[in-house]
């Protein structure tokens, strides 16, 4: 049973509310709150009207065929997603609206429009064809945010090869973790990516995974950096030596509804990441229809979702659910303060972004760098804002508010998941009155509930675990090749309803607060990652005996990775194997994971059946007072660890 967050049992609503301002209600998409009963009333068929605005090669037979826990939306069907987000616009005279503003962090910029990104699509999709992909063949994708990432996923959805993105910032043995798991053929990556004014060595960590693999045959190289790369002769292709020569015609694969369209690593509560299962019709209705409707989409928006396209809030919110929607997006290369901390205000002025989506540590760390960067920039451009990936808090969404949005732009705080696909509670811009700190209501055609350790329904006013009791379109389809996994982590805690794996709590009008993991997963930064991948790769370091880790409450990224660590016999903890650790756990994940503050000491609180004591080890490192401490094994050990957190040091 996994213990619960102190924030489960105390928390204060924020009082403040802000109502959509009128000029913004008077020309929303969805204004009229009768949009909920409506889809209410019935879910199934409001998910098949919005599903009408795609095209289908051939229409579905059933709208939901749902045998708990798998379901199948719109069986029957068959349509290709890239077609969907492509040639369906370039067809409606679409063509040469802008899909993508690009930035690089140098400062090199380019435009790409909806014909220019058909043509490169089918290029890369016979390119891939040649390469040896077939339909069904999975490709793992390990690239920077340049254009040719969106471009790679959706050839790889033309011709129906599930893909896996793994996110630039991964190291080597993640990626082949990734690679071994998914089985993939192919493997598209670039010589490099910039970040913070320095390079990326994708192409080599490329290479240390494939020492590592055993199913790669070929790996498409994109040149962004021209750097010196190693080479595998007859394994490796340069995009340029094989693309550019391709037809820009390649007839989209037409596929089942249920066709897998990619998959997607994210850490559970073991040290094994999950491959979330997505597949394409659900996915495109449910990406593309929330995304109209949170973000009020209009055709002269410049839409802007700062997130990495390697997380699931790129794949839906910058690739499938903005260009299913012929959205006009920006896309950028880099870091917030590279060359300077008002990049993003630099960007949102040059391309006069309207509308923003980001993630409350970045919003944090914003308000952390001053108002004097965005005060030099004219935001003004800027009409709607959204927020997603952990709680925000109250004051961050104020500032967000005022100083980005010139206190006229509303707040969409947006919940979901990978597993979830879409964003599944949410304000709606036109029609609900926002909460500082509470992401709202169930979106339309979304039910969801908070419930006791018994399942039972808790009353408002009280906290709980969110479940979401129905199907909804772009929900995960399982996890690749563990199905026990899949009904064990979602589906039998609450028998029948999908299990979050977060605490939540309802006010007395209804509103849903969401506050934080209930499992041993932290989000750092935002970014999720499982305190048992961390101490598994720390016991991995020859001089580790033991570890626990957890996450440290932090003003800024949220949580911090806060490690416990007894070395091995003859062993002395030290300023130079504190480094060494945070070195192996970047070699062994990826710099995400960096233990921001390393203690060791000589022994970890267990209880009398050996389970480290967790929650201990939380008040410890948040400097609460300790909880019950009578099932410990060894009363003494907390001393010991208190004495020893005088040498903890942090990163
Ligand atoms: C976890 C899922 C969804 C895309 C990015 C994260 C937390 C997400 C919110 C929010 C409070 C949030 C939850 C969830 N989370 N959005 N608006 N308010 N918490 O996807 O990496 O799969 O993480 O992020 O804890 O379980 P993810």
């Amino acid at each position: 049973m996994p213990t619960q967050p102190k924030a489960l049992e105390a928390l204060t609503f924020d009082e403040r509310r802000f109502a959509p301002p009128e000029a913004f209600r008077a020309q929303a998409n969805w204004r009229d709150a009768s949009v909920y009963a409506d889809a209410d009333r019935d879910l199934e068929g409001f998910w098949a009207k919005h599903a009408e605005d795609f095209l289908w090669s051939k229409r579905w037979d059933t709208v939901l065929d749902w045998q708990v826990p798998y379901a199948k939306w719109f069986a029957g069907g068959k349509l290709n997603i890239s077609e969907n987000c492509l040639d369906r616009h370039v067809r409606a005279g679409l063509g040469a609206k802008v899909a993508y503003h690009w930035e690089g962090e140098p400062g090199d910029t380019r435009s790409v429009t909806y014909a220019e990104l058909l043509d490169e699509t089918q290029r890369c999709a016979n390119a891939l064809r040649e390469l040896g992909v077939h339909t069904g063949d999975r490709v793992a994708i390990y690239m920077p945010m340049i254009p040719e990432l969106p471009v790679a996923m959706l050839a790889c959805a033309r011709i129906g090869a599930p893909f896996t993105v793994v996110f630039g910032g991964f190291s080597a043995e993640a990626l082949a973790g990734r690679i071994n798991d998914s089985g993939a053929t192919v493997v598209i990556t670039a010589d490099g990516g910039y970040r913070k004014g320095g390079v990326v060595q994708l192409k080599r960590n490329t290479d240390d995974a494939l020492a590592q693999t055993s199913t790669v045959q070929k790996v498409l190289v994109y040149r962004r950096t021209a750097q010196e790369v190693p080479w595998t002769d007859g394994r490796d292709v340069w995009w340029h030596d094989i693309v550019p020569r391709q037809e820009a015609h390649c007839p989209p694969e037409q596929l089942d509804s249920e066709h897998m369209l990619y998959l997607l690593y994210t850490s559970g509560t073991t040290a094994k990441p999950k491959g979330i299962v997505h597949t394409t019709a659900g996915y495109l209705v449910g990406t593309a229809t929330t995304h109209k409707y949170i973000f009020d989409i209009k055709p002269d928006d410049v839409y802007w979702c700062a997130a990495d396209i390697g997380w699931v809030t790129g794949h839906s919110y910058i690739v499938f659910g903005p260009l299913a929607n012929a959205t006009t997006g920006v896309m950028y290369e880099g870091v917030p303060d590279f060359p300077d901390k008002d990049r993003w205000w630099r960007v949102i002025e040059k391309y006069k972004v309207t509308i923003l989506y980001c993630a409350p540590t970045a919003i944090r760390t914003f308000m952390k760098w001053g108002s004097q960067y965005p005060e030099r920039c004219d935001l003004r451009s800027l009409r709607l804002l959204g927020s997603v990936g952990e709680p925000i808090n109250p004051e961050a969404w104020i500032w967000y508010r005022e100083t980005i949005g010139g206190s006229r732009c509303p707040i969409v705080d947006t919940w979901w998941m990978t597993e979830t696909g879409m964003i599944l509670i949410t304000p709606l811009p036109g029609i609900t009155v926002t909460k500082p700190g509470s992401a709202t209501f169930p979106f339309p055609g979304v039910r969801a509930d908070v419930v006791d350790d018994e399942g039972k329904s808790v009353p408002r006013g009280g906290a709980g675990y969110l479940v979401i009791t129905t199907p909804w379109p772009a929900m995960l389809r399982g996890i690749y090749k563990d199905d026990r996994r899949y009904r064990d982590t979602y589906w039998s805690r609450f028998p029948g309803r999908f299990f979050a794996g977060d605490g939540a709590k309802r006010d007395e009008q209804g509103y849903f607060w969401l506050m934080g993991r209930v499992d041993d997963v932290m989000k750092i930064s935002g970014h999720r990652i499982s305190t048992t991948e961390v101490e598994s790769s720390l016991v991995s370091h020859p001089k580790v005996a033991e570890a626990a880790v957890i996450g440290r409450e932090d003003p800024i990224t949220g949580q911090a990775i806060f490690a416990f660590v007894t070395l091995r016999g003859g062993t002395d903890g030290s300023d130079g194997l504190s480094r060494e650790l945070r070195e192996h756990v970047v070699a062994k994940i990826g710099s995400i994971a960096r233990p921001k503050t390393i203690m060791f000491t000589p022994e970890l609180p267990k209880t009398r059946s050996g389970k480290i004591m967790r929650r201990l080890l939380r008040d410890i490192a948040n400097g609460q007072p300790l909880g019950d401490t009578t099932t410990l094994a060894d009363a003494t050990v907390v001393e010991q660890i208190r004495t020893a957190g005088a040498s903890a040091t942090e990163d």
